[in-house]
């Protein structure tokens, strides 16, 4: 089926609430889309993506070489609309000469907004102290009482200084820090741009006093937030993490948190997602958890479903991606 032999292309879309200006970018297809508030669930996916030419999917399907195989042999492209895309089995798409599409810059200052955010109400305590004008413990003002750390003249590490994490960047010099350092798989260039210096991530890890994990979910990086890292951290550090929840070991993160082997945490990914209320990171107070919220403004999902649609729209003309993935 291709669009000059006049049927319509049918693209699967795999979310009831895509922004409409995505959407709307696909009129010239045949659009499926599914009809409830409640995720697909796996079954449901495999049933439903049957010989369609793309599919347009979000972070919570498992896009692997069963469901492609499902799609069957005309499916022409894949678009997720995010930036992650661990949630893809990249090697089978390939297999099948399936072009995936991702969303990568329009959602970048979102979520450095965001992860700013968290590193100031962690280090601030902003949950903690609102939490006590609602429960009556804010008495006078006390020269001691929710004392935090300021990052004016701290050390700021970035594990994975990518998009988001040089975005991030920029936005705390002006805060004044005195040092930033960012480790990772390998040296970016436009890491000047914010006078960062690369080092091992060992050293990352003992000498900053924030440590933001801005790398993506893969092999390489899987739970490498574990046991023996925060051991490696010092005990005032705060770690924040708006990347994925499977970089880091939750238990681990959980003992470090209640031992005091750092000294608070900002997560806005976890592991599962939603993660459930009776979770023991809830019941600890210097944990500030936040639900995957990053890229969370009406300007950047409006972006990111123009683009995933974009994406599909191109590959379904024959022509390049804008944004592919690799
Ligand atoms: C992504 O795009 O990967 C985020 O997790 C959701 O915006």
């Amino acid at each position: 089926r291709n669009m000059s032999s006049g049927s319509k292309p049918k693209v699967f879309v795999t979310n009831y609430n895509i922004p409409k200006k995505g959407l709307d970018l696909l009129k010239s297809c045949e659009v499926v889309q599914w009809q409830s508030e409640e995720t697909i669930q796996r079954e449901d996916l495999i049933k439903n993506v049957k010989g369609i030419d793309a599919l347009f999917c979000i972070l919570t399907d498992k896009i692997d070489g069963t469901l492609l195989d499902a799609c069957g042999p005309q499916l022409k492209a894949v678009g997720t609309m995010s930036v992650g895309y661990d949630h893809i089995d990249m090697k089978a798409c390939k297999e099948r000469g399936i072009p995936v599409g991702f969303t990568p810059d329009v959602l970048t200052d979102a979520t450095a907004e965001l992860t700013v955010a968290l590193l100031l109400a962690t280090s601030r305590r902003l949950m903690e102290g609102a939490g006590a004008v609602r429960s009556g413990e804010w008495g006078m003002w006390n020269p001691q009482w929710m004392c935090g750390q300021g990052l004016h003249h701290s050390t700021v590490g970035i594990f994975g200084l990518g998009r988001i994490g040089l975005a991030v960047a920029k936005r705390l010099r002006p805060f004044g820090i005195s040092q930033l350092l960012y480790s990772g798989r390998k040296e970016n260039p436009a890491a000047k741009e914010v006078d960062a210096e690369f080092v091992s991530f060992d050293t990352l890890l003992s000498e900053s006093d924030f440590v933001i994990a801005g790398c993506a979910l893969n092999s390489e990086t899987k739970e490498i937030f574990n046991e023996d890292t925060f051991k490696k951290m010092k005990p005032t550090a705060i770690f924040v993490n708006s990347s994925r929840g499977g970089v880091v070991d939750q238990k681990a993160l959980y003992e470090a948190l209640k031992s005091g082997q750092i000294k608070a945490a900002g997560l806005d990914v976890t592991t599962p997602e939603p993660l459930p209320t009776d979770s023991p990171l809830l019941d600890l107070k210097n944990c500030v958890v936040l639900p995957h919220i990053g890229s969370a403004t009406v300007e950047a999902r409006n972006a990111m479903a123009e683009l995933t649609a974009r994406n599909i729209m191109a590959a379904l003309n024959g022509e390049q991606m804008p944004c592919q993935i690799e």
